[in-house]
């Protein structure tokens, strides 16, 4: 079982490998590959629940998905994100929230997208024993401040308040920080920066391990973003299925006689 601990010690030469998974099947099939954690995002939102941003998810939903890839996960460290409002507002309901991924999800820690409002709850939660990993960059929860989900850090002041967040939050207790849409020089000064590891997403070679969205991963997003990468086609998968599936009900191939029996002892009921 992989452990915040076993994450914070990890050697500069190993990358940390992440994915997301919103159920226990894939959950299963990322874990049984040997990654390292695994994120219950709230990215779930656009990639299962067919929401158009993640705004709308809300705590049980993420509760209700970790708990169904906890229970199909052996190694990883299962990681659950925290969706829009549910932390950072008040802190006794951050507190609630986050503690029931752990005590009723069986999460091992939570991320929050973070920024200055972020830093002394991060603290708190860590000194209740509830392990949190930070996200910076582009944090797609603040869309609507931000205009779109483009490349954040991009000037040298808006970088530099990036480190300064990373490292606020490093002396907060967070245990790794995600960084997403940044500059790779960027990803990689404040990686130096650091000492706990930073999981990169569209942040160039140089974090310490790389995470990306699964649906992406399997090729089965509609739309992947730039700095990601299919490694599979299991939507064409999906897709052949499902149509060999209707040719064979509609041309009468399927049940075939191996599908299906009769019962001799019972005659006419009627
Ligand atoms: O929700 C999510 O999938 C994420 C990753 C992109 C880091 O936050």
């Amino acid at each position: 079982m992989t452990t915040v601990r076993d994450l914070a010690a990890t050697d500069d030469d190993e990358e940390i490998t992440m994915l997301t998974a919103y159920d226990a099947p894939t959950a299963g099939i990322v874990d049984d590959a040997g990654v390292d954690v695994i994120l219950v995002g709230d990215s779930l939102g656009n990639a299962v629940l067919g929401y158009d941003s993640t705004l709308p998810v809300t705590v049980e939903e993420i509760r209700s998905h970790t708990a169904a890839v906890a229970r199909a996960t052996d190694d990883a460290l299962v990681v659950a994100d925290m969706p829009f409002l549910s932390y950072g507002v008040d802190e006794s309901e951050t507190i609630e929230h986050c503690g029931r991924m752990l005590k009723e999800a069986d999460a091992n820690a939570v991320k929050l997208e973070s920024g200055p409002h972020t830093v002394e709850v991060t603290e708190r939660l860590v000194d209740l024993g509830i392990p949190v990993m930070a996200h910076l960059g582009l944090t797609p929860q603040r869309v609507n401040q931000l205009g779109g989900y483009s490349r954040q850090g991009t000037d040298e002041e808006s970088a530099g308040e990036l480190l300064d967040l990373a490292t606020a939050h490093e002396a907060a207790g967070a245990f790794a920080l995600v960084l997403e849409h940044v500059p790779a020089n960027v990803a990689a000064q404040i990686t130096e920066a650091l000492d706990i590891p930073t999981i990169g997403i569209g942040a160039g070679p140089d974090t310490d391990g790389q995470v990306l969205v699964l649906n992406d991963v399997f090729g089965l997003s509609d739309r992947t973003p730039p700095f990601s990468t299919q490694f599979g086609d299991v939507r064409a998968e999906m897709e052949g299925a499902v149509e060999r599936f209707r040719d064979a009900v509609e041309s009468g191939e399927f049940p075939a006689d191996e599908h299906s029996y009769d019962e001799d002892a019972i005659d006419d009921l009627y």
